[in-house]
């Protein structure tokens, strides 16, 4: 079955629109962490940015101890955020690329470029119990890397494959690629998650691509829940993700 992960940094962002440096504010995103599980969601994804633009370390603590499924901590490969998941001890740390003024994660990680490093903190992080996933787009070369490097999970970038949804030429090449990027992946020994971009409206055709254990969803539910509510968004979406067969249906049907 395809799991989810639900990243709540939006809800962080509204807080900290209003609350940023108080010792509380709303809303919370322990509490919507909480709905997320209640609706159905098989994680919970938080990003501790280098700028803290919307979770914050404490967040980190308050989610480790509150919530009953997973912990997908997401953080740069940053001596002061290493020392805080090894504190933390979540589940897994997904390992990103972080730029300060990019508005989101833009791209995969330099896994190619980085491999000593990368090797580096995902010793320390398995030594300490916890799984290590690098976030890298489709590209075969940052796959091998992430295999040389150690990790166990590899989660792929669907972003390109979200922003080009619309022209089905291109929709269909994102596609191909993240069908190529999930074999080689699984070939060489890694699991395989996914995520950035999608919504209710892209997650079907994504059903093309095998070897999808966890996809990482954060704006779209959070977007939705502004209207349905959030335990009504997470059931949308896990609706969206049932059926999946591990890549069966045939590519064309895209
Ligand atoms: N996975 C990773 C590694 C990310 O950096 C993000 C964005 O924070 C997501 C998943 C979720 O992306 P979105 O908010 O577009 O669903």
């Amino acid at each position: 079955m395809l799991k989810l992960g639900v990243n709540i940094d939006h809800v962080a962002t509204l807080r900290q629109a209003r609350y940023r440096g108080m010792e509380r504010g709303e809303p919370d995103p322990v509490a919507a962490a909480l709905l997320c599980e209640q609706a159905g969601a098989h994680g919970i994804t938080a990003h501790l940015r280098e700028d803290r633009r919307h979770i914050i370390d404490r967040d980190i603590f308050a989610l480790r101890k509150a919530i009953r499924t997973r912990l997908n901590f997401e953080m740069a490969n940053a001596p002061e955020i290493v020392d805080i998941a090894l504190a933390a001890r979540p589940d897994i740390v997904c390992l990103v690329p972080e730029k300060r003024e990019e508005i989101s994660t833009e791209g995969g990680l330099d896994v190619v470029g980085h491999e000593a490093a990368l090797r580096e903190t995902t010793r320390r992080m398995e030594a300490a119990g916890i799984e290590v996933s690098l976030f890298v787009d489709p590209d075969p070369a940052q796959i091998e890397a992430a295999s040389r490097v150690g990790s166990r999970f590899i989660e792929l970038h669907t972003g390109a494959y979200a922003e080009a949804f619309h022209q089905k030429a291109e929709r269909n090449r994102e596609l191909q690629r993240l069908i190529a990027a999930a074999e080689r992946a699984h070939q060489v020994g890694l699991r395989v998650n996914a995520g950035h971009g999608l919504t209710r409206e892209n997650l079907p055709l994504l059903h093309v691509v095998p070897h999808l254990e966890e996809l990482n969803i954060g704006h779209s539910i959070i977007s939705r829940a502004v209207f349905v509510g959030l335990e009504n968004a997470v059931k949308e979406i896990l609706q969206a993700m049932e059926g999946y067969a591990g890549g069966s249906r045939p590519a064309g049907a895209a």
